[in-house]
């Protein structure tokens, strides 16, 4: 058994997990004993987005914060993993100059590692929460690959053919917005909170999906990429053309209810046409979008309607976590692979 310190910064989470795993490559079992995420998120509100020296600033001061209320657990550690990309470097560097400090202070004997934050989004559906007992992991590994992952985010949307896990190539990814950034886009053309998804999420189960024939873009290409800077753009022409300077509630339900429906089809038919093209055993879907229930109850009823199986994160681990850090540094100690720990806000998948 490995014990695992995970540390996240990258955007506006600071987050610290403790976690231990077993099981190998074959049927990697992960135990969450702590999981701290101290959200920034009312920081960050007033200026609609994520300021990233204010990101910074809470970061430094929260890492000892929630370090205190772990390091109390009193406790051998293995590997102490942090976040080096992609995200914001100011952000990434407070978690990596940290995770330097107590590892030399606290756990000189343990193993440093630097993680990549969209491959922690990628191994969270295997992560259960602290409570539940991982004894059907064995059961589902054995059924998951080949899969396509979709990895949905506020920075990312990318289509993976997993051959294992630790085995994939990318098929397709975003040329413009992710699909995130999308919801974000247009929640703050409505005058809705920062961050936008799941305010567009509560909304749009009182509006009508249909009202609205918000644009597809890209569904039908041949490949596997995806658009969304299109729909954002055909949902500000929707309420540029509107008679009136503000609209009701009930139109901005339909508003959110309609480009909800359009950005999921999108996701939802890309991700089922790579299923039947390859012929997976399942789908697996990540990222903080991935906790948008309308999306996973789609893409669920879409993905055993193919007769494939549907894995996704228990709901605390969809959004930034630091257990997701810990469950891919495993992952990665396991093929004895390690990443420099500097930040580079532009790694990839
Ligand atoms: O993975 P994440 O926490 O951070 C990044 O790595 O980007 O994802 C954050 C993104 C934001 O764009 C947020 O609006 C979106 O995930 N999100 C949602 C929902 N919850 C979070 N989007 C749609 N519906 C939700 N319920
Ligand atoms: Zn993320």
């Amino acid at each position: 058994m490995i014990r695992i310190l995970a540390i996240e910064t990258s955007c506006d989470e600071t987050a610290m997990a403790l976690l231990e795993a077993e099981g190998g490559l074959k049927k990697p079992n992960f135990k969450v004993l702590k999981n701290i995420v101290s959200s920034q998120i009312e920081i960050h509100r007033p200026f609609g987005g994520v300021v990233p020296n204010l990101a910074k600033r809470e970061h430094l001061k929260n890492l000892p914060i929630i370090f205190e209320q772990i390091k109390s657990l009193d406790f051998k550690i293995d590997i102490v993993a942090v976040t080096v990309g992609p995200g914001l470097e100011p952000a990434l560097w407070t978690g990596i100059n940290f995770a330097k400090e107590i590892h030399k202070k606290y756990f000189p004997k343990a193993k440093l590692m630097g993680v990549n934050h969209m491959e922690g989004h990628l191994y969270s559906f295997l992560l259960q929460q602290k409570t539940v007992q991982t004894s059907n992991i064995k059961h589902r590994t054995s059924n998951i690959f080949p899969a396509v992952g979709l990895v949905v985010s506020g920075g990312h949307t990318i289509l993976v053919l997993m051959e294992s896990l630790i085995k994939w190539k990318k098929l397709g990814e975003t040329r413009d917005d992710a699909v995130g950034e999308a919801f974000d886009k247009v929640a703050r053309m409505l005058e809705l909170p920062y961050p936008g998804g799941p305010e567009i999420q509560k909304l749009a189960i009182h509006g009508r999906p249909t009202s609205i024939d918000f644009p597809r873009p890209m569904m039908k290409t041949k490949d596997y990429d995806f658009s969304f800077s299109g729909l954002k753009t055909a949902v500000l022409y929707y309420l540029r053309s509107m008679s009136t300077v503000r609209c009701s509630m009930k139109t901005k339900a339909d508003i959110c209810a309609s480009f909800q429906q359009a950005a999921v089809d999108t996701l939802v038919y890309k991700t089922a046409r790579a299923v039947q093209e390859f012929g997976t055993k399942s789908v697996i879907l990540a990222g903080g979008v991935a906790a948008n229930k309308f999306l996973r109850e789609t893409l669920k009823t879409r993905t055993l309607n193919l007769k494939a199986n549907f894995y996704a994160p228990e709901m605390e681990f969809n959004t930034d976590n630091a257990a997701m850090i810990g469950a891919s540094a495993y992952i990665s100690y396991l093929k004895n692979k390690n990443r420099a720990l500097r930040a580079r806000s532009n790694l990839s998948l």
